[in-house]
């Protein structure tokens, strides 16, 4: 059975005592129709995880599961050992907020603020700096002073990403977050992030459909027959 399978070479390829930083333990979820059933999936420090799969298949709903945002019908994410949904509200809002970045296609800044403006907002809220080689490797570092408006989509994106890796977050989720942009500035993205994930020995779980982008993460999963088959 893949699942078992899955878990199979979770175990055999970090067989050194890692702790996984988040696991999802036999989640299954449906709407209308299951989507899934007993996916189990390991998340490990300084790693990357591709989910790429039909669309409609899910991919959306189990990045949400995984990110504190959506309680699965069956099954558990721990974090840190600890069970996700199983804490009071305001225990997954902590760690959503200290812990986990999430990316969406769509960005959320602060029209009437410029660049640096919406950059701060987080940087106060979260108690941390912002953080110059972020937004040189980002290509943003030059548009600090420019209102939202002003901004190009792609701009725009990588100052959202910026906003979200100001707060330091150990797990990055990203769902497909360079839909929206050209190849050129989707490598940028992609580039910055894996070099974040690896400068903070954070992990990354990406939802694409784009395989090259895909297959450049460490381990890609597809979501099939509403089972999670790991495809490298
Ligand atoms: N909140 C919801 N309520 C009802 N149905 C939903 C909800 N979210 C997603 N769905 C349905 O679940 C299915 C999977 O959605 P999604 O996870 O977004 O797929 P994907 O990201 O792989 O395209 C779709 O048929 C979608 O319409
Ligand atoms: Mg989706």
């Amino acid at each position: 059975m893949s699942v078992e399978l899955n878990s199979d070479i979770d175990n055999i390829e970090h067989t050194n005592n890692l702790q996984p930083l988040l696991e999802a333990v036999d989640i299954s979820h449906n709407f209308d129709y299951p989507l899934f059933k007993n996916i189990n999936l390991n998340i490990y420090e300084s790693q990357s995880i591709a989910i790429i799969g039909s669309s409609g298949c899910g991919k959306s709903t189990l990045l949400n599961i995984l990110s504190t945002l959506l309680k699965p019908l069956d099954g558990d994410v721990l974090f840190n050992k600890k069970s996700i949904y199983s804490l009071k509200n305001d225990d997954i809002l902590k760690i959503r907020r200290e812990y986990f970045g999430i990316i969406f296609q769509a960005h959320y800044l602060f029209r009437g603020f410029n660049a640096k403006e919406n950059l701060e907002i987080s940087s106060i809220l979260n108690d941390t700096v912002v953080d110059e080689e972020l937004l040189k490797l980002l290509h943003i570092d030059f548009v600090m002073n420019q209102n939202i408006g002003t901004l190009s989509g792609g701009q725009q994106q990588r100052l959202s990403i910026a906003r979200i890796l100001t707060k330091k977050p150990k797990i990055i989720f990203a769902d497909e977050p360079t839909g929206n942009l050209d190849k050129e500035t989707a490598k940028i993205v992609f580039d910055s992030l894996f070099k974040y994930i690896h400068l903070v020995n954070g992990a990354m779980v990406l939802v694409t459909h784009e395989m090259d982008l895909a297959f450049r993460c460490d381990r890609v999963f597809e979501i099939k027959n509403q089972r999670l088959e790991q495809i490298k």
